[in-house]
């Protein structure tokens, strides 16, 4: 693990890190949203050495991640105005564009697909590897497979110790939650997967957008509807079992101290993720909050990390509340969603199951 400045990264450890990347060695960077797993996405042998790493399926891309948006060029096939448009408006920034894949990226970074996914991170560190490195950097989540994304070093520690070559230090990141990945291959472009960069903000600059089914679904969906790879794998989970509870508000405390007292009484070790509001109502052997219900920024900032804590505290299962799915509450709510395995009680009486 190295430390080094989140605003003026030193350019020596920079130099190194960049070093294994051209080497064809893996790095383990900050990003705003979580951290990611780099290695050069020109290199096929890096690039599979990045999936197992990981233990991820090879169905499942990376994300190739550009230090600036001329580098698109030899990535795409071609970029759209309107793709362009959105490059100049959000970059850097948490938001994947799905473009036609251009012949010089191999087969193994794309995963087959006549596609390529590309964003440019809005972080000192990830832009200064990626610049030195020379090269635009593959980079998934830095997390074993199937388990939550990393916000920290330490959790890309806790998963990959051992497995890669070093690990670029600094400090949680501010986001917390992945990037929105946006399909610009069809018309209007369609969000694929909810993250940082909000439903409402495309809305609002682009006019037209599709939500995806699988972005705000509340069960499974047939595969043949999956149209990321990504989507279709068990994703995000900790280890403990998660129950969502929707509903109003009043209703899902009550629901969720009648879950909580009924695993109890099954000899569980039970968790609930609650609000800054609601904390306080809430009996269990682990209550966290996610941060206040206004404040959807620090509930998406501290999600993926209270997964994590409550592993370590051993919990069989996590009772979650459910937040508003608008801003950034729509990812937060498709990640719980997924966590749980769809697992979802509504507490509003008349639609108990
Ligand atoms: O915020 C983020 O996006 C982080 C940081 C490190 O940048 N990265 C990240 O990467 O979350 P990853 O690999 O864990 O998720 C990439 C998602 C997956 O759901 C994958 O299936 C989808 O993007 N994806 C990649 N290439 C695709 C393509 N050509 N078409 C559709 N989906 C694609
Ligand atoms: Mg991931």
């Amino acid at each position: 693990m190295l430390k080094v400045d989140p605003q003026r990264p030193e350019p020596d450890k920079i130099r190194l890190a960049a070093s294994f990347i051209r080497k064809g060695g893996l790095v383990a960077f900050p990003t705003e949203t979580v951290y990611g797993l780099g290695a050069d996405a020109f290199n096929p042998k890096a690039v599979l050495q990045l999936f197992k790493a990981k233990k991820r399926p090879l169905d499942n891309p990376p994300i190739v991640h550009v230090d600036n948006s001329k580098s698109v060029a030899r990535l795409a096939k071609e970029v759209s105005p309107s793709a362009q448009r959105l490059m100049e408006q959000f970059w850097p920034g948490p938001l994947t564009l799905i473009l036609k894949r251009s012949e010089l990226v191999p087969d193994v970074t794309v995963a087959g697909l006549d596609t390529v996914a590309v964003r440019m991170p809005r972080h000192n560190v990830a832009l200064a590897l990626i610049r030195e490195s020379g090269c635009p950097v593959a980079a998934p989540s830095a997390n074993l497979a199937g388990k939550p994304s990393p916000t920290s070093a330490e959790h890309v520690s806790a998963d990959l110790d051992g497995r890669i070559d070093v690990v670029l230090d600094a400090g949680p990141t501010v986001v917390g939650i992945e990037s929105t990945v946006l399909d610009m291959t069809v018309d209007p472009p369609e969000v694929l997967r909810p993250g940082g960069t909000t439903y409402e903000m495309l809305q609002n600059f682009l006019g037209k957008v599709k939500l995806n089914p699988i972005a705000v679904a509340d069960k499974p969906l047939p595969l043949e509807k999956v149209k990321s790879p990504g989507l279709k794998h068990k994703h995000y989970a900790p280890d403990a079992d998660v129950v969502v509870v929707e509903g109003r508000l009043l209703a899902v405390v009550a629901k969720v101290n009648e879950l909580a007292r009924f695993y109890k009484l099954k000899g569980s070790k039970v968790g609930v993720l609650g609000t800054d509001e609601t904390k306080q109502e809430y009996t269990a052997d682990t209550v966290k909050s996610l941060g206040s219900r206004d404040d959807l920024t620090s509930v998406a900032r501290n999600l993926f990390r209270l997964f994590r804590e409550f592993d370590d505290a051993g919990v069989d299962i996590i009772i979650a509340e459910a937040v508003p799915a608008e801003g950034l509450g729509l990812a937060v709510m498709n990640r719980l969603r997924k966590a749980s395995g769809y697992k979802i009680v509504h507490a509003d009486a008349s639609r108990t199951e």
